[in-house]
């Protein structure tokens, strides 16, 4: 029921703070000028281009749950690199990790000790023996999805509409007026990702059913629950559902944990007794710096070695030459035993429900047709009047145009919200304060919206 907005005025609204946001960053504006010269678009990576100011602000310095850009402007970190930073921004464990194995030896391609400890840990927060490292999630995530297809021997996975794994080629499909195909937008595909891949609506037992019978899926890959087309939860029953139905049909059931670790130490897996054959984890756990995990059990790891060529073990597809290097293991040794810690979690999961809370009240004093929803340390809210059931349901009540003027609105009174929804995390260094600023800085965009 955005419908209930006035577009004109949106319109004008958006213009005064684009009017603003120039006004306030000249330093930002002058180096995103320069930077057309050798950055496509002017930037590192495409999908800086998805803020809504003009231009991006840049960054000077980020620590904790806040940066400064170059303007000197102070923001409040809601985003944290897309749950990168969820450890806060330069977490001092992991910094003091990295700088002194900054100073011994970065990769070598040779195991160190740390390496022990975070399998361990790993293990003991999800429930699985082995685990392998990765420089990213998308490239957990594309092992995952190979080793699954190598020892099942077969050809397909599943995935859910409007998921979102990583720039893994079998995944960016979406159900397009009712028929699977590309995702809108899915850049130079090797193959049409039909052919690689089932896409079903998430809560929808039957087509879940129906895509496991041919016995052709290697595996589902899901995350516990659907974070970027916002949050949709499980509803009481899936996971069991799905855990059945995927062992009833020789099927691997892979979790990717990359988003929902924001639920707890052992992410969801741990927090609601998940089962899968595999969890693909990447982004926050190494603080920042880059790393990835992906971890299995005893039977996954005996079907591998049961048809594993040692001499094609470095040319397989799978693995990399920096994967599992030292400063990523020495900081994901800090970052899971000194950051990511239960304490954090007992500081940011209420802080979170205190954010949906503060956004509730705006919504009910204003009458907004909008939901919040809230996984963990994770909320947002969502133009639409009840939760949806699946990602279809979600896509379907986007509204571009009046994200855009929220971000804008919030940025330009220092807030960074997560570019592509209304979504917030919360850092062990959010506080109380940060959070009510946003319930205040919400609660003028509502009224400037609704007078
Ligand atoms: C659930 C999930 N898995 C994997 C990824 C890929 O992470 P990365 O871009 O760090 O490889 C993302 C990125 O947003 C994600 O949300």
């Amino acid at each position: 029921m955005t419908d209930t907005i006035d577009r004109a005025r949106l319109g004008t609204l958006f213009a005064a703070e684009e009017a603003r946001f120039v006004g306030e960053h000249p330093r930002s504006r002058e180096l995103f000028a320069q930077a057309q010269a050798h950055m496509l678009d002017g930037v590192p990576m495409n999908w800086m281009t998805r803020w809504s100011s003009p231009y991006p602000p840049f960054v000077a310095e980020a620590h904790g749950a806040s940066f400064t850009c170059v303007d000197g402007h102070r923001y409040i970190d809601f985003c944290l690199g897309d749950t990168g930073a969820m450890t806060g921004h330069s977490p001092a464990a992991t910094v003091a990790a990295a700088q002194a194995q900054l100073a011994r030896g970065i990769t070598t391609m040779l195991p160190t000790e740390d390496s022990l400890w975070v399998a361990g840990e790993l293990s003991r927060r999800f429930g699985l023996q082995y685990w392998q490292v990765a420089l990213s999630a998308t490239d957990a995530n594309r092992f995952a999805l190979r080793l699954a297809r190598h020892i099942t021997r077969r050809p397909r996975i599943l995935v859910y509409n409007y998921c979102y794994h990583g720039s893994v080629d079998e995944t960016i499909i979406t159900i397009n007026d009712g028929v699977p195909g590309p995702k809108p937008g899915n850049v130079g595909p090797a193959v049409d990702p039909t052919v690689t891949t089932r896409v079903i609506e998430w809560n929808d037992l039957a087509a879940l059913e129906e895509a496991l019978a041919p016995g052709d899926v290697a595996c589902v890959l899901a995350e516990p629950a659907l974070t970027n087309i916002g949050i949709v939860l499980p509803e009481p029953g899936y996971h069991e559902a799905l855990r059945r139905l995927t062992r009833e049909t020789g099927t691997l059931l892979v979790i990717d944990e990359t988003h929902t670790i924001c639920a707890g130490p052992g992410g969801c897996t741990q927090a609601w007794s998940l089962d899968p054959d595999m969890v693909t984890l990447g982004k926050p756990i190494g603080g920042g710096v880059p790393s990835a995990v992906y971890g299995f059990g005893q039977a996954i790891a005996d079907l591998i070695h049961a048809d594993w060529d040692y001499h094609a073990a470095d040319e397989c597809g799978v693995g990399g030459t920096l994967a599992g290097n030292a400063l990523s293991l020495a900081a994901m040794r800090a970052t899971l035993g000194e950051v990511l810690t239960e304490a954090a979690f007992a500081w940011t999961i209420p802080l979170a429900g205190r954010w949906a809370d503060g956004v509730q009240s705006v919504i009910d004093d204003h009458r907004l047709p909008w939901v919040v929803k809230r996984l963990g340390c994770r909320a947002e809210y969502w133009p639409r009047a009840v939760p949806p059931k699946n990602g279809g349901e979600a896509a379907a009540a986007e509204d571009e145009e009046l994200d855009r003027f929220l971000h804008l609105f919030m940025l330009n009174r220092g807030i960074l919200m997560t570019p592509f929804h209304n979504m917030a995390l919360m850092a062990p260094q959010t506080t109380v304060a940060d959070v009510d600023q946003h319930t205040a800085v919400f609660r003028e965009a509502a009224e400037s919206l609704t007078r």
